[in-house]
């Protein structure tokens, strides 16, 4: 259903903190929403008047923000496990695998794991010191690094690649992967794909189930406007008996509240992968955005995320910036990014006058319109990125 984009700018009502600034900077940090506030101290009243009795809550809490994180990201109630961060997550995908003959079948005999330069740095450390275990690094470069470098992920991905951990919206330029044809010569060849959706979730639609994608990840930071402390992992179910982390805790167990000091027994859902006990109240803090995302429907949000970007582009092509985005439709996520002699220096000005977004290497000013972005506050940063790069 369409809906029209005046009903994603009533949203404004909900966030208190637009009032203090502008906020471009969803690619990073989301705004809080109030109702954050009111889950927050909802934790803190369950705390106090339920005592033990609060797990009662707090646990059926984790499986239902796993839910509502599925519905956005196209895939099955059940199949979303919630964890600290994507670090956690990589790790305990990667906690899978030994790297020689004691994996099982598929498995076996599969060292490769293929990603490229601008994955980003966090997903890139986790992997790297698998090459500790046994695993081979295969770090492919893009032409130009702002495009996915599609063609060349997909010529390094042999029959023994074991797994792709790809973003799907890359960081640095905001390009994006066709993520359904890297999943498809990824199958091809016996390997999964783990992608990461941290971001696009929340401001491109997901079909990860329709996609066939083996795991995905992300977080709530950013885009679902949810705070720390609330990251994802789905796996596809079919997959999910064969993985079986080192990495694993209490609640990874079948029965975590039978103690059994006997061999692992791991739970036979998406729990298997959660470890120990999950961190209640950032699941209560990212619950808002999550369901504010949901709720308006990210067809939407796109819809109005396509529109605001390609005006903002505009603004700062007219300026003679260089863009480090993709321009086509098909190929870029939510944010724009554009460089110029003295960006750096701007973009500290513009911050300290509360216009959030935010600045990094080999790409420049990042900016973000989210579905609360009303055009008056893209003229407004262009408006003064040119009075601070005239007063530069
Ligand atoms: C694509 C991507 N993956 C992961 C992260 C962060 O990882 P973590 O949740 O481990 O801090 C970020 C940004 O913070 C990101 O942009």
């Amino acid at each position: 259903m369409s809906i029209d984009e005046s009903v994603l700018t009533e949203t404004r009502r909900e966030f208190s903190t637009l009032a203090k600034g502008v906020h471009l900077v969803s690619h990073s940090l989301g705004p809080i929403p109030r109702a954050a506030r009111r889950y927050a101290a909802q934790f803190l009243d369950e705390w106090e008047n339920d005592s033990i009795g609060a797990w009662h809550r707090w646990l059926p809490a984790v499986r239902e923000l796993g839910d509502l994180i599925a519905d956005v990201i196209g895939v099955d109630h059940g199949t979303v496990a919630v964890m600290a961060n994507v670090s956690n997550v990589q790790a305990a995908v990667a906690s899978c695998f030994a790297f020689n003959t004691s994996d099982a079948a598929p498995f076996r005999g599969r060292t490769k794991i293929v990603y490229d330069a601008l994955n980003f740095s966090t997903v890139h450390y986790v992997w790297q010191e698998q090459v500790r275990r046994g695993a081979e690094l295969v770090v492919v470069n893009g032409k130009n690094g702002v495009d996915a470098p599609i063609d060349e992920l997909i010529a390094a991905i042999d029959e023994k690649t074991l797994l792709v951990p790809i973003s799907h919206v890359l960081f640095r330029s905001s390009a994006m992967y066709d993520a359904k044809r890297v999943i498809d010569h990824a199958h091809k060849m016996g390997a999964m794909v783990l992608l990461d959706c941290y971001q696009s979730a929340g401001v491109v639609p997901l079909h990860l189930k329709e996609w066939g994608c083996d795991m995905a990840c992300g977080g709530s930071v950013k885009w679902a406007c949810g705070g720390p402390g609330a990251a994802y992992l789905y796996v596809r179910p079919d997959l999910l008996p064969l993985l079986r982390p080192m990495s694993a805790g209490w609640f990874s167990h079948e029965e975590p509240f039978a103690f059994d000091m006997g061999p692992m027994r791991y739970a036979d859902d998406v729990w298997r992968m959660i470890g120990g006990t999950p961190a209640i109240p950032s699941i209560y803090t990212a619950r808002a955005g999550w369901e504010m995302v949901r709720k308006l429907g990210v067809e939407a949000i796109r819809k109005k995320s396509l529109r605001q970007t390609a005006l903002l582009r505009k603004l700062v092509e007219e300026r003679g910036h260089r863009v480090n985005t993709p321009r086509e439709d098909a190929s870029r996520g939510g944010t724009v990014c554009f460089d110029f002699e003295g960006a750096e220096k701007v973009s500290q000005v513009l911050s300290m006058q509360n216009l959030f977004h935010d600045y990094r290497p080999n790409c420049g000013i990042r900016v973000s319109p989210h579905f609360f972005t009303i055009d008056d506050e893209i003229s407004q940063f262009v408006t003064e990125v040119d009075r601070a790069t005239r007063a530069a």
